[in-house]
């Protein structure tokens, strides 16, 4: 059997890992032939691929990005995109298709899945906003880089007397900010389930100042927003896929902070780093566990299913279950959160 591998939408810590799982399973398990699709859906419309087995996969589990690469784009994308992704599939005999993405990505491979192509799913992205599963791989990676680089600017923050508010991915959801927040000690964690009130968030840096302490952490998420009737915020540009471009929301909120405190306030935004580069050992076996099980469902032809974490377990579900909602910080999280910040 042939099976082919796409990773799709923004890289994440683990990619690699899910790649080298499937090939090793599918040539190791079942004797099955892999390859991979250039860019995501980009290399599946345009006939673009690379052989993949044991050998080429040797050494990248512990490296960062995606060895196939990745794009945004999508069959849907185009008038002709699916009948030229079906006639791909159709040439290099290809039985099932395995797709590694986040939201955008695998709605496309539920879609494809019911159009007659057959799909399984892989759920990737830092955001860990995929429902269905646990967790996404990618997620502790970003969380240990952003724990680390709080831990750091606590230490600056206390010697200087200042605020600083440190921004991290989340573009709907605040399981980063949440949970790097609540590890790395932060005064205030703002998320997009919970639009803030900048007054309030003043209160709660006067009331900590007022103890004599003078430095503080504030963590935001890229995605949060102020509530209705406390501060306008201009509408974020849009990139070429019709994306939000997130990104400076700490800027706002630092100077909002200044303007009605008085405290220095700096401003740290953690940007891309928090996807490069390495992935814990939590993600390289996450990662490692969603590619031997999907490799398992493509063989067993047990498409139209997305592998997820449940209760610890990995087990496939169908993509609807999946992709119907994006995954929120659980309201009992966010109850943690507050026990310590606002
Ligand atoms: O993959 C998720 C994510 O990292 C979001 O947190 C972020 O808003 C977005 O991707 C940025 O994507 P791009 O690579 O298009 O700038």
């Amino acid at each position: 059997m042939r099976v082919g591998v796409l990773t799709g939408g923004g890289d994440c810590p683990g990619l690699n890992a899910v790649i080298r799982a499937v090939v090793r399973r599918a040539e190791r398990g079942f004797g099955d032939e892999v390859i991979g699709f250039v860019d995501g859906y980009r290399g599946l419309i345009d006939d673009e691929w690379m052989p993949l087995d044991v050998g080429s996969c040797r050494g990248i589990l512990p490296r960062g990005g995606t060895i196939i690469g990745t794009s945004r784009i999508q069959p849907y994308m185009f008038d002709d995109g699916v009948d030229r992704a079906r006639a791909t599939m159709a040439l290099h005999d290809i039985d099932s298709l395995i797709v590694i993405g986040g939201e955008g990505t695998l709605s496309a491979a539920s879609r494809l899945d019911s159009e007659g192509f057959r799909v399984v799913g892989v759920p990737k992205t830092i955001d860990n906003d995929i429902g269905g599963t646990d967790m996404t791989f990618g997620f502790d990676t970003a969380v240990q880089i952003a724990t680390d680089a709080i831990d750091r600017l606590h230490t600056t923050a206390e010697s200087h007397d200042r605020v600083i508010v440190v921004e991290v991915m989340g573009r709907h959801v605040g399981h980063i900010a949440t949970w790097a927040g609540i590890a790395g000690g932060a005064t205030v964690i703002l998320v997009p389930e919970e639009p803030f009130d900048i007054a309030k968030v003043c209160d709660s840096l006067h009331r900590r100042h007022a103890k004599g302490r003078y430095a503080s952490i504030v963590v935001v998420a890229e995605g949060a927003r102020p509530a209705e009737g406390t501060f306008e915020l201009a509408e974020p540009s849009l990139d070429e896929y019709g994306h939000q471009r997130l990104g400076g929301i700490a800027n706002v909120v630092a100077s909002e902070i200044e303007a009605r405190t008085g405290y220095e306030t700096r401003v740290t935004i953690l940007g891309y780093v928090q996807r490069g580069g390495t992935p814990t050992a939590f993600d390289r076996v996450l990662s490692t566990r969603f590619g031997v099980e999907a490799m398992n469902a493509a063989h067993e032809s047990d498409t139209g299913k997305m592998v997820a974490l449940d209760g610890g377990v990995v087990v496939r579900k169908p993509f609807a279950d999946c992709i119907a909602d994006l995954k929120v910080v659980p309201p009992a999280l966010l109850e943690v959160s507050h026990t310590f910040t606002a």
